[in-house]
């Protein structure tokens, strides 16, 4: 069984999925990780994102190896990942590996951005995941908060505009609700709710 989840930042689909992967055994595949690799390591290179030479070649050279870093889940990390995921031969150079992992029994959850879309579009599965950009931005907040990060709630706001704007209007697969998903709007719901909720549209009663 394959299960696509999509959504914006801080949807909560990230939770969710790994919750979904855990209840049924399947292994979880978070493909922002991979694009927040590729801005690391061209950033940490001293390269410039917006090079799309610079960026595929990083995505080509991509260790999954190094996925559990945690600086790949720092504000900058996500940042950068919104620039380099828009160049095609970034999306391109990591596109086999989101197949594989899909398609290695016994399946995958596998959370992004085109997941249902372009990785897999013949999901048994496609949730996408909203939640209005306040509540998303005050979820940001307090996951920072807890990693002892600094929080600037404005910032954050607006980083979250800003990536939804980049992500939705990009050229190569934008963030968009596959056509067969079903949307699970998390505003007013917990992780449990939510959790429940996407459940009950695995098992095919949304
Ligand atoms: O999900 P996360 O916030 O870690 O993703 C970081 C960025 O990576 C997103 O803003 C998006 O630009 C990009 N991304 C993508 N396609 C995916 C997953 C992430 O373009 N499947």
């Amino acid at each position: 069984m394959i299960v696509a989840i999509d959504g914006p930042a801080a949807s909560g689909k990230g939770t969710l999925a790994r919750r979904l992967a855990a209840h049924y055994g399947l292994p979880h595949l978070d493909s922002g990780l991979l694009y927040r690799a590729v801005a690391h390591h061209v950033a940490a290179r001293g390269g410039d994102l917006h090079d799309p030479e610079a960026a595929t070649q990083a995505a080509r050279a991509l260790d999954a190896a190094t996925l559990g870093d945690p600086a790949l889940r720092g504000r900058h990390a996500g940042e950068g990942a919104s620039i380099v995921s828009a160049h095609p031969g970034v999306r391109a150079a990591l596109l086999d590996f989101q197949r594989s992992f899909a398609a290695t029994p016994p399946g995958a959850v596998i959370d992004g951005r085109d997941i249902g879309t372009v990785i897999c579009p013949d999901a048994e599965v496609k949730i996408f995941v909203t939640a209005s950009a306040e509540e998303r931005a005050r979820r940001r907040a307090s996951e920072l908060a807890g990693r002892g990060e600094p929080v600037d709630q404005a910032a954050i706001l607006e980083d979250i505009r800003r990536r939804d704007e980049r992500d939705t209007t990009r050229a190569v697969a934008p963030l968009k609700a596959a056509d067969d998903a079903v949307t699970l709007d998390t505003t007013n719901l917990d992780a449990e709710a939510a959790f429940r909720a996407a459940l009950a549209i695995v098992e095919g009663n949304p």
